[in-house]
């Protein structure tokens, strides 16, 4: 088996003033970055850190999901990306407070 977890970020940028807004400005980018740092670093190699396009819930970014649960989560700083590392990826647990509205 190769990976057990992939987290998809939204990395997606549109131009400055979209109604809509997009993950890219609220600092996907280096948040995706930090994911990717720390599973490297805590050694959890079947965790996959994936870049995405728009997963259309932009309002709520930045948006990250993981399957194979189907749980989406608003992932916004550093804080959060290590609760959910910890909480989902490593103990196996959901982090209520940063879920979106729809997760399984
Ligand atoms: S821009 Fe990230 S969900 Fe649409």
């Amino acid at each position: 088996m190769f990976y057990v977890s992939h987290v998809f970020c939204c990395l997606n940028r549109r131009e400055p003033g979209h109604p809509r807004g997009c993950c890219a400005d609220k600092g996907a980018e280096s948040l995706r970055d930090y994911l990717k740092d720390r599973v490297k670093t805590l050694n959890l190699p079947k965790v996959r850190i994936n870049a995405a396009g728009c997963l259309d819930r932009c309002e709520l970014g930045p948006c990250i999901v993981i399957y194979p649960e189907g749980t989406w989560y608003t992932c916004r700083n550093q804080e959060d990306a290590d609760e959910i590392i910890d909480t989902h990826l490593v103990k196996g647990g959901r982090v209520e407070r940063l879920l979106l509205p729809g997760s399984d």
